[in-house]
């Protein structure tokens, strides 16, 4: 058999509005979100083994690569849940910063259950592959389809949206990261839930209406996250200063996002430094896919440069 790559894109995403509505019996808690994919991206090469699963990590040493990394994590459990006996050599190019709410290990635990479908040849029922997803992590099923969703119950139960209005959007990266589990622990009590503009967030996506999606961009989990970390509330201030229409944070943090009228306007920013209050700033823009397969080939005739 010819040696088989396939390799998938995963990208990362916004939580354009997050609102906590009540902590659960088993320790998570319920959620309104609507995420959105974005053009920040990993990618992951697979290429067929006998038996095992390896992983290279490129762009980011700090990252494990072993059982403790999602993506060996995801592949074991598929190759368990599917009675799957062969391996997998994996290599992962890291884009998205960790720790910053990006989702970039959720995206790729994703593209991992996606990858080895196509390269072991194997089709779980979709109840199944929705199961091994959330198993891995609450905002792993976001990633199987991405675009724009709206998220319920820990944000496994996903609705899917049109696209955001069209806008320019800025991403704005500390060099400090944040941990999800301590965010949650560390909620304000008396948290409001900001249910009500997270639903006026939708219907603004639905009538595309830029003004009213601006006013109604809101995270509960941004005023513990900053008691945490003071510095974002700078970095806050400083994007809109920029003249930013509204500034969000994704999931628990670090990374913050700006909306402005246009690309435009984020050129002429862009041209003025990428550093803002110690955030590396780049602009980004949203994406209507989740980890998707971008190539299947034949190893011979397509060698991958990045194997060495
Ligand atoms: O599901 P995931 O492993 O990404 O979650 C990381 C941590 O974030 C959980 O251990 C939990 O403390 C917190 N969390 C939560 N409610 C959610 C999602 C995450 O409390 N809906």
């Amino acid at each position: 058999m010819a040696l088989r790559v396939v390799r998938v894109t995963a990208p990362a995403k916004l939580n354009l509005g997050l609102a906590v509505l009540g902590k659960r019996p088993d320790g998570y808690h319920d959620l309104l979100t609507i995420f959105q994919a974005i053009d920040l991206a990993d990618t992951l090469t697979f290429r067929h083994r006998a038996h095992g699963i390896t992983l290279t990590v490129n762009g980011d040493p700090s990252l494990p690569k072993g059982p403790e990394n999602l993506i060996v994590r995801a592949a074991t459990l598929f190759a368990h849940a599917l009675g799957v006996t062969e391996g997998a050599e994996i290599v992962l190019a890291k884009r998205i910063p960790t720790g910053a709410g990006l989702g970039g290990g959720s995206s790729d635990a994703a593209a991992t259950l996606l990858g080895l479908e196509a390269l072991w040849g194997v089709t779980p029922d979709p109840v199944l592959q929705r199961r091994l997803a959330l198993e891995l992590g609450s905002d792993v099923p976001f990633f199987l389809a991405g675009g724009t969703a709206r998220g319920e119950g820990r944000g496994e139960r996903l609705t899917p949206l049109p696209s955001p209005p069209e806008a320019g959007w800025l991403l704005a990266v500390p060099e400090f990261r944040c941990s999800t589990r301590e965010v949650f622990e560390n909620l304000p009590s008396g948290l409001t839930g900001s249910i009500q503009k997270l639903r006026m967030l939708e219907d603004a996506i639905l009538n595309g209406d830029l003004e009213a999606f601006a006013r109604h961009i809101v995270n509960d989990l941004e005023p513990g996250v900053v008691r945490m970390q003071p510095r974002l509330a700078r970095i806050r201030e400083a994007l809109q200063r920029l003249g930013a229409m509204a500034v969000g944070l994704t999931g628990s943090g670090s990374a913050m996002f700006a909306l402005f009228r246009s690309q435009g306007d984020i050129a002429r920013l862009l041209d003025a430094g990428s550093v803002l209050e110690g955030a590396r700033v780049c602009a980004c823009a949203p994406v209507d896919f989740g980890a998707r397969v971008v190539t299947e080939d034949d190893d011979h005739r397509h060698p991958d440069p990045a194997r060495g």
